[in-house]
């Protein structure tokens, strides 16, 4: 304990001696008598440490997410219907005043999404004299989108996440069935990729999925990707959206499911991950908030020590910076309060910072 702890100054060493001994830290002691030590640089080196942000919190809360992360992706600034509104349109302001920002804090970049059903504008979809779009103009249309943003953002955003939620594990072929799989076919997938390519050859490609710990949806997962492969499309990596529970998925399927994946050759990064305190669509809470706060702790722990077990993981971005900000309160009952994050509505560390600080290997 003494020897791994060497090296750090004595505020940090008061601050991670409180939290070993599961002492309580007082987030106002924490915040004025010393300060909180930084998440990206614990575990630098290892794996990014990114967060989903806004236009507004990088302005409201720069310090603390350029001091406590290493990563950002725009939560909603860089999707199809904000960027290319109407077609040809591009709108890339909020998304630079991020970029900016990133780069200076010498952070890391994702971009999220370049297709995704729910966050497609309507133009895309509208052929000429009231006729539907047909594939050839869809596609046209496609490339026109990724040439603009990917090439926008060449040599800024390292990895993209191409396509957003794809599959659909009921349907035979495994992909969903919507306007993109129904006008161009099974294939806009391989041209979504073959695009982004071009667009930025250095680009690393995921594929971006949630629930990829279910056993239906893993399986169609792997199926498609071995899809990609196959035919030479340049996918690099998943992304596991990781929006879970307090409850669910178990650490051991988390970690078969990376296992699952690297074993294609495949970098896996953890892209839009926050806990839950609620089950799914549910209103009710099963034990008192502190316990759950405490169980919330505990398997961020369980999770991120068993990603040392995964070179194949390069980075765990969680989705938004602070409680206040999460997108689980969205569109919920007014006495829903969901605390997901790894920072309280204050902007404090709870016990879910500390315990993903202590999973760092030092
Ligand atoms: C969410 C944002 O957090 C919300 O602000 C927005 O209203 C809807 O989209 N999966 C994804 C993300 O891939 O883009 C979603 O983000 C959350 C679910």
């Amino acid at each position: 304990m003494h020897k791994r702890l060497r090296g750090f100054g004595l505020a940090s060493t008061i601050i991670i001696l409180g939290a070993c001994t599961g002492t309580p830290v007082t987030p106002h002691v924490a915040a004025s008598a010393v300060p909180t030590p930084s998440l990206a640089k614990a575990w630098q080196g290892q794996v990014l440490i990114g967060a989903a942000v806004d236009e507004k919190n990088i302005q409201s809360q720069g310090t603390l997410i350029a001091d406590q992360f290493s990563s950002v992706v725009a939560e909603n600034a860089m999707k199809p219907m904000a960027t290319e509104p109407r077609e040809g349109e591009f709108h890339f302001e909020a998304a630079d005043a991020i970029v900016r920002f990133a780069q200076s804090h010498n952070m890391a970049i994702r971009g999220h999404t370049l297709l995704w059903h729910l966050h497609t504008p309507d133009w895309m979809w509208q052929g000429k004299n009231g006729q539907p779009a047909d594939r050839d103009l869809v596609l046209a249309r496609l490339k026109r989108h990724i040439d603009a943003e990917v090439g926008h953002y060449k040599g800024q955003v390292y990895a993209w996440d191409v396509v957003n939620e794809v599959i659909d594990e009921k349907q035979p072929d495994c992909l969903r069935n919507d306007k993109w799989h129904q006008v161009v076919g099974l294939d806009y997938v391989d041209y979504a990729f073959r695009y982004a390519h071009a667009a930025d050859p250095a680009a690393r490609l995921f594929i971006n999925e949630y629930s990829t710990t279910e056993t239906a949806k893993q399986r169609c997962l792997l199926r498609v990707i071995q899809g990609l492969q196959e035919r030479g499309v340049p996918v690099n990596g998943i992304g596991h959206q990781m929006h879970i529970s307090v409850f669910y998925p178990r650490v051991e399927d988390i970690d078969q499911t990376l296992t699952a994946f690297a074993r294609l050759g495949l970098e896996n990064q953890i892209t839009e991950i926050d806990m839950s305190l609620y089950k799914w669509k549910d209103n009710h809470l099963y034990d008192t908030r502190d316990n759950l706060l405490a169980l919330q702790a505990r398997r961020y722990g369980d999770i991120m020590r068993m990603i040392h077990n995964h070179p194949d993981v390069t980075a765990a971005t969680w989705w938004g910076v602070t409680d206040a900000g999460t997108w689980l309160n969205q569109d919920a009952p007014a006495d829903h309060n969901d605390q997901p994050l790894l920072f309280d509505a204050q902007g404090q560390p709870k016990g879910a910072f500390w315990a993903v600080f202590k999973a760092a290997r030092r």
